[in-house]
């Protein structure tokens, strides 16, 4: 096409593109030149802004390596890795929430009422619930892959100073679906903000915090896997979390002890914490596998 013009642009640009290109590439790109040809006209992108947009996109690159991927954190806090993960949720079960960039494979055995917390330092909790279908049956056969940080807002592959694995466990649930473990209370904490992402959050008056959580994957036969976190109920950042992964259903509430007869049954650590401690009662539900 000769003559292009700010409208015919788009036009130009699928016209160029083969008919022979596979349906699903077409519709995913059709739409994402057409909106960012809309987006340049709209905002009359200057020179300037779009070398700025491109050098963004540059230094993202230039800090991602094997342990750190910085375009994963950019579509974090753009709320792009939400949106896809809401979109992909099912309509029934837990919904669920982003991954992040710490979780390891490997993580070694914990029965069910085993300890996660050992030395660590901080508030134990008690945290226990059923895995069930959407109809509230149990379903048995679940694993669960647990992740948190320690009580200063770290991972250990983030903490020289935390033995590996620290606070990961893989758990297979009882065949009522029941799960529990006593843990450490995990602690808000800031996603990378020393690289590009952090610029932009800060151009922006954005914090990098997130409110504390609990990591969890959560696999059954026959039903579909669930990543996904559980956030407290009193945390200060739950209604602003940086990478937008709080959902009212992944909102647990922390109750706070100080008898240690109020302990369960069936802990590995029996009446033996440190008061006050916290239980939480917190049920997955989760949904069929699609054919
Ligand atoms: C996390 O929850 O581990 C996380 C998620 C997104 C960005 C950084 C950390
Ligand atoms: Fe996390």
């Amino acid at each position: 096409m000769r003559n292009v013009t700010t409208e015919t642009i788009t036009e130009a640009f699928l016209n160029y593109c083969s008919p022979e290109t596979a349906p699903r590439t077409w519709k995913v790109l059709e739409s994402l030149v057409t909106h960012l040809h809309a987006f340049a006209r709209e905002v009359n992108l200057t020179h300037e802004e779009w070398r700025l947009g491109l050098d963004l996109l540059k230094k993202t690159g230039e800090i991602t390596n094997d342990e750190r991927n910085e375009y994963v954190l950019l579509s974090d806090v753009l709320g792009l890795s939400s949106l896809v993960d809401m979109i992909n949720s099912p309509d029934v079960g837990t919904p669920s929430s982003v991954l992040g960039p710490f979780h390891i494979l490997g993580a070694p055995d914990l029965p069910v009422g085993g300890d996660l917390k050992r030395d660590n330092e901080g508030a134990t909790v008690i945290v226990s619930g059923k895995i069930t279908n959407p109809e509230g049956d149990p379903i048995s056969g679940a694993e669960l892959e647990i992740w948190q940080t320690a009580d200063n807002g770290l991972y250990s592959n983030q903490d020289a100073g935390q033995p590996d694995y620290n606070l990961r466990a893989h758990m297979r649930a009882m065949d009522d679906g029941r799960y529990m473990f006593t843990t450490v209370r995990p602690a808000p904490y800031t996603v990378p903000d020393d690289g590009p992402v952090g610029v932009l959050l800060h151009a922006t008056g954005r914090h990098p915090w997130r409110p504390s959580h609990l990591h969890f994957i959560i696999t059954a036969p026959g039903h579909r896997t669930l990543v996904t976190e559980v956030f407290p109920s009193d945390d200060p950042y739950l209604d602003e979390d940086a990478v937008f992964g709080v959902r009212e259903q992944l909102v647990m509430v922390y109750e706070e002890h100080s008898d240690p007869s109020e302990l369960p049954d069936g802990l590995a650590i029996g009446r033996s914490a440190t008061t006050p401690f916290f239980t939480v009662d917190f049920d997955f539900v989760l949904s069929p596998e699609t054919p």
